[in-house]
């Protein structure tokens, strides 16, 4: 059978991670998928950078219209983040009648209600792991695992650039500056990071996350947002002193009048796992009516971790297009048509 043909959009930490996972693991990947899965092109800004990085067969160009118009591309993976030039692309991808698989939860979180309701119309799939939580499988714990479930609260560790800075003022005596820059060496920060530690990257995937768990729309425009970059080491070991530790948390709640969004750092007993989830790591608890508390933990950035959960998309969408296209509407875990109208309480 053909292989399913993946454009790149971005060849960067997630990007060239997601072609080194495929090609790493193209064994088992196709065999799990029903068929092989290669990246046909890529487009960059800086081709030479992407050159020393890519597979010598995949083609590069700095033309992101030549992937999204390439009639030979099945799945447009969007990996260049950001929510103008990605925005475009990804519709004119819908447009063509490419699936869609996207690490870019600013694009979701402000655009998803538009981007969703055009991937319905065409009946595509756009599938979106890697946009919460890196490499922990969270959405699809939400959407299959606890579907059953009238889901109460999550609470959640969701930035993995933050709670690295926090670990290291606090366990090496690391002053700010120097822990974002090494968050930034890693890859774990946004290019900007000030969406990480100002909460806005948190708000953004906390919006996705309560989304899917209430079947609202997103909202991220009413969520509140508080980030780290006031606290210093003398807060962090005050907070010890007194049996806590400082973490930036997303809380997303339902109440009988509407929902809870809410970035901000929060003082949680030393005793409590999420007290207890260091560097890059994320933790998720989620409370669902039937299974109660569930938690979820793993690497929340970085280039293989996140891709990682890109090509877990990418399996699944294969998997679809291999079997019966009557399956697809799975993968619009948003669906824009059922939404539930419970809006955002002021904080
Ligand atoms: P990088 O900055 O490492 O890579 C971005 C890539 O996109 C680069 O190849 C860049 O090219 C290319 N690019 C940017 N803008 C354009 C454009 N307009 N046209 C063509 N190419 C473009 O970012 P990441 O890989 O870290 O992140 C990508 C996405 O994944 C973002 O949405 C991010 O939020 C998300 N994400 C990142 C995680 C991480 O751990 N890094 C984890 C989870 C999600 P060039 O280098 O030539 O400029
Ligand atoms: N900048 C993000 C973080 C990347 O640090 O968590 C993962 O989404």
């Amino acid at each position: 059978m053909k292989p399913v043909y993946v454009g790149l959009l971005g060849f960067g930490t997630v990007g060239s991670g997601v072609a080194k996972v495929l090609a790493r693991n193209a064994e088992e990947i196709s065999r799990r998928a029903g068929r092989a899965i290669e990246v046909k092109r890529a487009a960059v800004r800086n081709i030479e950078k992407a050159k020393a990085l890519a597979p010598a067969d995949v083609e590069i160009g700095t033309d992101p219209l030549a992937v999204v118009d390439d009639p030979a591309v099945d799945i447009v993976v969007e990996l260049i983040g950001g929510t103008s030039d990605a925005k475009e692309l990804v519709l004119r991808a819908i447009a063509n009648g490419k699936h869609i698989v996207t690490a870019n939860k600013a694009l979701l979180a402000e655009h998803g209600n538009e981007i969703f309701a055009a991937a319905r119309a065409k009946g595509v799939m756009l599938a979106f792991e890697a946009a919460v939580a890196g490499g922990i499988p969270i959405i699809k714990a939400l959407r299959e695992g606890l579907t059953a479930n009238r889901i109460e609260w999550i609470a959640g560790i969701i930035n993995g650039t933050s709670n690295f800075i926090l670990s290291a003022m606090r366990d090496q005596g690391k002053g700010f500056d120097e822990a974002l820059k090494e968050a930034q060496a890693l890859g774990y920060a946004e290019a900007d990071p000030t969406f990480d530690i100002e909460g806005h990257d948190a708000a953004h995937k906390l919006t996705i996350l309560s989304a899917i768990a209430f079947g609202t729309p997103m909202q991220y425009e009413h969520a509140y947002l508080e980030g780290i970059s006031k606290l210093t080491r003398e807060d962090i070991a005050y907070a010890e002193q007194l049996g806590y530790r400082i973490k930036l948390l997303g809380i997303t709640k339902r109440r009988p009048q509407g929902i809870e969004l809410r970035v901000h750092p929060t003082l949680v007993p030393a005793k409590k796992i999420l007290a207890n989830v260091e560097g890059v790591m994320n933790a998720v608890l989620v409370n669902g009516d039937a299974v109660g508390q569930t938690l979820y933990s793993g690497r929340g950035a970085g280039s293989e971790p996140t891709a990682s959960s890109v090509v877990a998309d990418l399996v699944d969408i294969a998997r679809l297009l291999t079997a019966d296209p009557g399956h697809r509407v799975p993968y619009l875990a948003f669906q824009p048509d059922r939404m539930v109208d419970l809006p955002v309480l002021p904080i």
